[in-house]
């Protein structure tokens, strides 16, 4: 973890924010697999994490701004837990290492929550995103599990949102290594991956260079020769030649800052014509997009400028017809780009997601969109400074969104639909780099991982070679 003082000024900022009141910051408990003991791995909770770094479960803080105390509470290991799973420091050590000066047993905190409502003291809680949160806080709330997401506190989701969306220097040391991590697995999918193998070989092989490098994925990789579809896990399909590989995957550090990177590259040696003529588009949109990212500029502007240049690049290859700004306002680029140009990255991969997309992405005067292609849009407010981006352009050939477009000859003043046929096996392209925005631009964090045509064969085949 950090430094106990990181802690405790995050903390300070987080009361002087909130104002009045307590905050209740539940870390995450053990999750069974199968049966009881048979655990995931353990993630904590980002926010606890943030606020305390204690990365132990069944730990809860209260941070009572009222009277600026603040107590961790949680369970002494007892005889059998040193037995299983080995000595774990007490209570009080870890909430010394957090700054935390006061401890007490997790059975005192309903009671702690009840008298602070008595008080009439408002309890501050975040939306619960596990089963096992919502029963929690039904509980010390004494409120109907229906009731609790109703209690949610606005101020509490601002405030931490404010925090968390600037990244400190110690987390962006973190995420880079994150980001290194993520650049080292990628090199190890483009490298390994071969006609024959499966989906999953490639993908374990990637798995184990974000375990070895401390932590572990940051999320559950997409590897396919089917990148048209977005969030296409892996499975056991067998790379075919000729087709393209999507890779899509990230590493988290032991501190849980994470990469998300995405790359697309041959089965074979090298792409096609046709694919490499995709692949440019985006490509183009991605390095266009890359080169707007700087404070103040609304990153929606961003995405529809990325829309811009991958409706050109259609437009070039025939797909496409028109003056490309009058179709993005139309939406007709949506047929081949479907979803968001990114979203801000940090302790998650989609920082802060489970606060709401409307709160990390929006602001009360710009509400995320409900059109199609924008409302997946995660981040669309103007960019600050310490803010850790991805841009993530690509293009996606889905034949039942073609199909279902043609049938209806939707915007067909933009769309050679007579074109479509060609694209219905070619598959998706994305191409994701991560970015740290600069005081006057952005800094592009993933800066070895090969992204070019070029450079990408040359990689493919030295492997195959
Ligand atoms: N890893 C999913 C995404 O790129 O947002
Ligand atoms: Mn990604
Ligand atoms: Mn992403």
């Amino acid at each position: 973890m950090f430094s106990k003082e990181i802690y405790i000024n995050r903390r300070n900022q987080l009361k002087s924010f909130v104002g009045s009141g307590i905050i209740l910051l539940i870390g995450n408990e053990q999750s069974s697999m199968s049966f009881k003991d048979n655990w995931y791995p353990f993630r904590q909770d980002s926010s606890f994490l943030y606020f305390t770094g204690l990365d132990t479960p069944a730990l809860a803080a209260i941070i009572d701004v009222d009277n600026n105390t603040e107590i961790i509470f949680g369970e002494e290991s007892g005889v059998d837990d040193i037995i299983w799973n080995g000595h774990t420091p007490s209570l009080k050590e870890m909430a010394e290492l957090s700054g935390c000066s006061t401890t007490k047993s997790f059975n005192e905190l309903k009671s702690f929550v009840k008298n602070a409502a008595d008080r009439h003291q408002s309890i501050h809680y975040l939306p619960p995103y596990r089963p096992e949160q919502g029963l929690l806080l039904s509980h010390l709330l004494s409120t109907p599990l229906t009731g609790v997401d109703a209690g949610v506190s606005t101020i509490l989701i601002q405030a931490i949102v404010s925090l968390r969306s600037i990244k400190g220097k110690e987390e962006v040391e973190e995420i880079k290594k994150a980001v290194a991590i993520s650049e080292a697995l990628h090199l190890t999918g483009m490298r390994e991956s071969r006609a024959g193998l499966t989906e999953a070989h490639v993908a374990g092989l990637v798995q184990s260079v974000a375990i070895s490098g401390g932590g572990n994925l940051s999320f559950p990789t997409i590897l396919t020769t089917h990148g048209e579809i977005l969030h296409n896990h892996y499975g056991n399909h067998i790379l075919p030649p000729g087709k393209m590989v999507l890779l899509d995957a990230g590493a988290e550090t032991a501190m849980h800052y994470a990469g998300d990177l995405t790359r697309t590259f041959p089965v074979d040696a090298a792409f096609t014509s046709l694919q490499k003529d995709v692949y440019n588009i985006v490509l183009n949109a991605l390095q266009t997009a890359a080169a707007a990212v700087q404070p103040g500029k609304l990153f929606k502007d961003i995405h529809l400028l990325a829309a811009t240049k991958l409706t050109e690049g259609l437009t070039a290859l025939g797909l496409m017809k028109g003056d490309a700004k009058e179709a993005v306002a139309a939406g007709a680029h949506t047929l081949f780009f479907q979803c968001g140009l990114g979203h801000m990255m940090g302790l998650d991969v989609h920082d802060m997601e489970n606060l709401g997309e409307q709160y990390v992405g929006y602001t009360p005067e710009m509400k995320k969109s409900t059109e199609f292609g924008l409302k997946s849009l995660r981040l669309g407010k103007a960019l600050e400074a310490g803010y850790v981006v991805t841009v993530e352009p690509g293009l996606y050939f889905i034949p039942e969104l073609m199909d279902i477009w043609a049938a209806e000859k939707k915007l067909s003043q933009f769309i050679n639909y007579d074109q479509l046929p060609a694209f219905r096996d070619f598959g998706g392209i994305r191409i994701e780099d991560d970015y740290l925005v600069t005081p006057t631009g952005s800094e592009l964090l993933s800066t070895s991982l090969p992204r070019t045509v070029t450079e990408i064969e040359a990689i493919r085949q030295k492997a195959l070679a």
